[in-house]
């Protein structure tokens, strides 16, 4: 590729441009990702790129340097090269290419994603790699890049990254990290020289996994700021990385990591990397997320939508199953306005605890003689959807199957047995008659109960796991995939949830194939205020799973009222995961109330949009979702601690029409408030402002305890 022959493209969608151009090697950079350039001409952009030319500094290469589309050392890069590997048997053993030959081509059809495929080759290394760059109708960027094996010999890759470029002035990041329990919590810190780099090697995405890394320009919110993301969208190991070169280079970057050996290409073999998402926004974190949420609802495996409201059974039986027992839980869910029971862990062979049984997916007939037939019936003539639990992907030591097949427990590098983890070991899924005795019963029992939604688990790290001496996460993640493709392509409408022990594999590949993740263990409502809002970053409402539990968490020993638990679930994929059998009328009613006022919400959280808005006051947590049109916003004002002042700080709702009038009305379930909430100036017959007012010179707050919450909905006045 030269000048000539690949002129600079301009890619602008929704507020978002790329710009791709050849430098005087003919080797493409990236010269822009960020706010549209406008309309350009051919001249105009050819000015454009000449400005972005750099000069030639004193001790360094004699001609002028950027750094393309894909980082080289062989060109100068000094940072992380986006492409590493060697070869054995033959050809040139070079650990990095050295590519040139640059083609490309652009498919920019007005209304449509815009796409460019970038080709290239090192010839003598054996290397040909193509890259694909997108930006959706919605801004997003996606970028890929697949390496095919070209020459004789066998490349061993070491890593395929992809990069995107950030404007300088982007001196802050954000990243997250978490545990068990309090996955996605925010660490920020100053962009400086060098290298910020988030490794996750458990072998699923991880309950540390950052999620997004974010650059933005200093003290960037919800709000404000300018800020560029990345995301890489992989549920196996994985990296993702900031970097600040000496030389001046700005770059986010990621891909999977690879483990030495995992990836070896035979000759015409190709090796594609996950897609690395980008979003950009000047506004703030939330239209930057707005363009990941546009992208997952897009790419959804079943039409999104509102989600029906879930009794799911773990805290509030765990494996204590009787038909009695779960039939009375089933009645009492119905009541209350639940319309999907998902039965949870502990009901197949041997699954009297969580020690034993994974692997075999049969019900147990010591303790549903029946099978599960009148229980599924019970359920659905409550009217109610029926879900099942299941962990495909391990086995337990003492279960049937690893007595039967303990070839197909995956192990270390020297065959030894993995230290169990939750008492559990990983399936072999590239073994094929593993996978295809998993596939097949999961499949039957998904047929033989019509089951709608399968809660699908994942309870434990892979780590040291081998096949034929190497490494085979990278094999496990794909077999993971495909085994999900398979499933849903036999049950089509077939729902799925991914869970992690909670929330350790929330990431964008596995949302390709899936319909809702469960982000936390926890639902201790204090704990959820922080990792919903931060979980969101990426994943929109509807798709995030928030149960009502008992008003003693589980996880924390904290207890909240009732009002607390709803409102923190109320705008997300709403369900109840507490035992309401033996609760008093008046409970019952409130959390009737709860589950009504969630399903008036329920048609904007599958469509709506989700916003943040900044409050002064750390003790202050709000989540809003505005309808399309901006007719009709529902705001959750939440405190995680106590307000620092009396007054809590006037809030500033964003995300309304500045022209409209709205009425606000505090739409909270009364309850058993505690002294020290008082009265909201937002009474029942409400007050109006226009979205400018809210905005610009904000709302007063209620006096709130540490720990409550209010709901309040904005509605367009109609003249
Ligand atoms: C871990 C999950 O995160 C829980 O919600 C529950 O399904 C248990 N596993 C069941 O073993």
């Amino acid at each position: 590729m030269d000048q000539d022959s690949f002129p600079p493209t301009h890619l602008s969608r929704a507020g978002v441009s790329l710009l791709l151009a050849a430098d005087e090697a003919g080797v493409p950079v990236l010269h822009h990702w960020g706010a549209a350039l406008g309309d350009l001409d051919d001249e105009a952009l050819h000015a454009l790129v000449a400005a972005r030319r750099p000069g030639v500094p004193m001790s360094a290469y004699d001609a002028r340097r950027l750094t393309g589309l894909v980082p080289e050392t062989t060109r100068g890069y000094t940072g992380t090269p986006a492409l590493e590997g060697h070869r054995t048997g033959g050809g040139v053993a070079a650990v990095a290419p050295r590519l040139s030959a640059w083609s490309a081509r652009v498919e920019d059809e007005a209304g449509q994603d815009a796409r460019v495929v970038v080709s290239a080759l090192d010839a003598e290394a054996g290397w040909e790699v193509e890259l694909e760059l997108e930006l959706s109708v919605a801004g997003l960027v996606r970028l890929r890049t697949s390496v095919t094996n070209s020459t004789e010999g066998t490349l061993h890759l070491a890593g395929v990254r992809n990069v995107l470029p950030v404007a300088p002035h982007a001196t802050e990041l954000l990243d997250l990290t978490g545990r068990w329990c309090r996955e996605r919590s925010p660490q920020r810190h100053p962009w400086v020289q060098g290298t910020h780099r988030r490794d996750g090697r458990h072998g699923r995405t991880g309950h540390d996994a950052t999620l997004l890394l974010v650059a933005g320009t200093p003290g960037f919110g919800f709000s404000r700021g300018e800020v560029w993301a990345v995301h890489t969208a992989w549920s196996g190991n994985h990296t993702s990385y900031a970097e600040r070169t000496a030389e001046g280079e700005c770059l986010l970057g990621g891909g999977e990591l690879l483990e030495p050996g995992e990836v070896a290409l035979a000759t015409g073999e190709t090796y594609r990397s996950p897609w690395l998402l980008g979003s950009w926004s000047d506004a703030g974190l939330d239209p930057m997320s707005h363009r990941l949420h546009a992208h997952l609802r897009s790419v959804s495996p079943l039409t999104r939508g509102e989600r029906p409201v879930v009794a799911n059974t773990w805290e509030a039986v765990y494996f204590d199953h009787t038909l009695e027992r779960l039939a009375a839980l089933a009645d009492v869910a119905a009541s209350v306005g639940v319309e999907r029971f998902v039965l949870d862990d502990g009901w197949f062979v041997g699954r009297r605890h969580d020690r034993a049984g994974l692997g075999g997916w049969t019900v147990d007939p010591t303790v549903w003689p029946e099978g599960l037939h009148p229980l599924v019936s019970h359920v659905r003539s409550l009217g109610m959807q029926f879900g099942l639990w299941v962990e495909p992907e391990m086995i337990s030591e003492d279960s049937d199957a690893a007595r039967a097949h303990p070839e197909w427990i995956l192990r270390g590098r020297d065959s030894t047995l993995p230290p169990t983890w939750r008492y559990q070991q990983v399936l072999d899924l590239q073994d094929e008659e593993a996978y295809a005795t998993v596939r097949d019963a999961l499949v039957a029992v998904v047929e033989e109960y019509d089951v709608d939604y399968l809660k699908w688990d994942h309870n434990r790290d892979l780590t040291d796991v081998a096949r034929a001496g190497s490494p085979a996460v990278h094999a496990q993640t794909l077999a993971v995939y495909r085994l999900l493709d398979e499933l849903r392509a036999a049950r089509p409408g077939l729902e799925i949830e991914s869970c992690s022990s909670g929330g350790a594999r929330v990431d964008a590949g596995i949302l390709a194939r899936t319909d809702r993740i469960w982000p936390s263990d926890t639902i201790d409502p204090l704990e959820r205020q922080h990792i919903q809002r931060w979980t969101s970053l990426l994943v929109p409402p509807e798709l995030m799973g928030s149960h009502v539990g008992g008003p003693v968490a589980h996880t924390t020993g904290r207890s909240h009222r009732l009002a607390y638990r709803a409102a923190t679930a109320l705008l997300h994929s709403f369900g109840t995961e507490w035992d309401l059998t033996g609760l008093d009328e008046e409970t019952l009613e409130e959390l009737t109330r709860w589950t009504a006022l969630h399903k008036r919400v329920r048609p904007l959280i599958a469509s709506g949009t989700l916003v943040h808005p900044d409050h002064p006051d750390p003790a202050v947590v709000v989540t809003g979702l505005v309808a399309e049109d901006r007719s009709e916003a529902w705001y959750v004002v939440a405190t995680v601690a106590a307000t620092a002042t009396q007054h809590p700080a006037r809030l500033r709702l964003t995300g309304l029409d500045p022209e409209q009038a709205y009425l606000l009305t505090d739409e909270t379930i009364p309850s058993d408030q505690h002294l020290m909430d008082l009265a909201p100036w937002w009474a029942a017959d409400g007050s109006t402002v226009t979205g400018r007012v809210a905005e610009v010179a904000g709302v007063s707050l209620p006096v709130l305890a540490p720990e409550s919450a209010k709901v309040l909905r904005a509605v367009a006045r109609r003249s």
